[in-house]
């Protein structure tokens, strides 16, 4: 569900659909927005005076931003349930998990919070990271989860996950980075009037370059960790698939640097890379 979402956050932007709702939690003063602009309340300009990008009422940016909006609600559910869920079933034998679960629901609300935040700002950009990194946060919550409830017996290496806490800062830092590209995308494909995508790339300033250079990094880490695990034949499923998100990730990166910036490729780099640092996490998970 937490991936759902940031594939539909990222559908959103793709679409240039996030000021498709104008208002927080209704859409157009409504719980269910208009289907048309003769549904649209009288005060609509009211409305329309807060979005930067329609100026007239676009149904399809209303109703991606309002199916992205259900679906985040229903992960709030779905939260909501699981907290009351393990609050009844562990609340005496295992209070981590109830703690865990409370922190998990804590941590969407903050995020609901913070979504309010980022539409009453018009998408403000430190918000935009800290966004990102809260959704990791929540996608996170669940691996610790399920592993002390698997009480899977932890490989002893040390070392390994040693290099795969590196690994996981690393990509954060690389995420952080790709969120401040992405938030310079947003401001060079918003003066260009979202057109002219040829020209996004060659206008992002060093922090680009930064950023694909960064992904030595990344791939080092990635390959240090497979060798150190080469060995251990219970973590080759894993490793292995660690390898290919990050192959995967850094050819979507390219082929935005070099493809004019697709559209589909952005909400797919950014699901990539979310995969990414969530497996290393649960890889980390394993040992001891
Ligand atoms: C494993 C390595 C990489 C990771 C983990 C990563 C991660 C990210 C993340 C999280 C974003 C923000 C996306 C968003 O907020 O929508 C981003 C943006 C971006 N990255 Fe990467 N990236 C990697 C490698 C690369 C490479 C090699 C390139 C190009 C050569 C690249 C080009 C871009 C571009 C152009 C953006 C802006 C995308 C947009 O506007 O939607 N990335 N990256």
């Amino acid at each position: 569900m937490v991936f759902l979402v940031i594939l539909a956050g990222g559908v959103v932007r793709m679409t240039q659909s996030g000021m498709g709702c104008p208002d927080w939690p209704t859409c157009f003063g409504r719980w269910i927005p208009p289907t048309s602009a003769e549904q649209l309340p009288p005060d609509f300009e009211k409305y329309l005076k807060t979005q930067d990008i329609d100026h007239t009422f676009n149904v399809y940016h209303t109703w991606i931003e309002y199916i992205n909006r259900l679906l985040g609600a229903l992960l709030g559910v779905f939260i909501f349930i699981h907290f009351i869920w393990s609050f009844k079933k562990f609340r005496k034998s295992n209070q981590q998990i109830v703690l865990l679960s409370l922190f998990l629901l804590l941590a969407v609300g903050f995020q609901g919070w913070l979504g309010k935040k980022v539409v009453d700002h018009n998408l403000a950009v430190v918000k935009v990271t800290i966004h990102m990194l809260v959704a990791l946060l929540i996608a996170a919550v669940p691996l610790i989860i399920i592993y002390k409830l698997q009480a899977a017996k932890k490989i002893e290496a040390k070392f390994l996950k040693y290099l795969s806490y590196s690994l996981i800062v690393i990509l954060l830092v690389q995420i952080v980075l790709g969120t401040q590209v992405r938030e310079q995308i947003d401001e060079i494909s918003k003066s260009l009037k979202y057109q002219q995508r040829e020209l996004w790339i060659s206008r992002l300033d060093d922090m680009f370059i930064i950023h694909r250079s960064f992904s030595w990094l990344v791939v080092i880490g990635a390959i240090a960790l497979w060798f150190k695990s080469r060995t251990i034949n219970s973590l080759q499923p894993g490793v292995l698939f660690i390898l290919a998100v990050v192959l995967a990730t850094i050819i979507a990166g390219l082929v935005m640097a070099f493809y004019s910036v697709p559209a589909i490729a952005q909400p797919l780099h950014l699901l990539l890379a979310s995969i990414l640092v969530l497996s290393v996490f649960s890889f980390s998970l394993r040992l001891k």
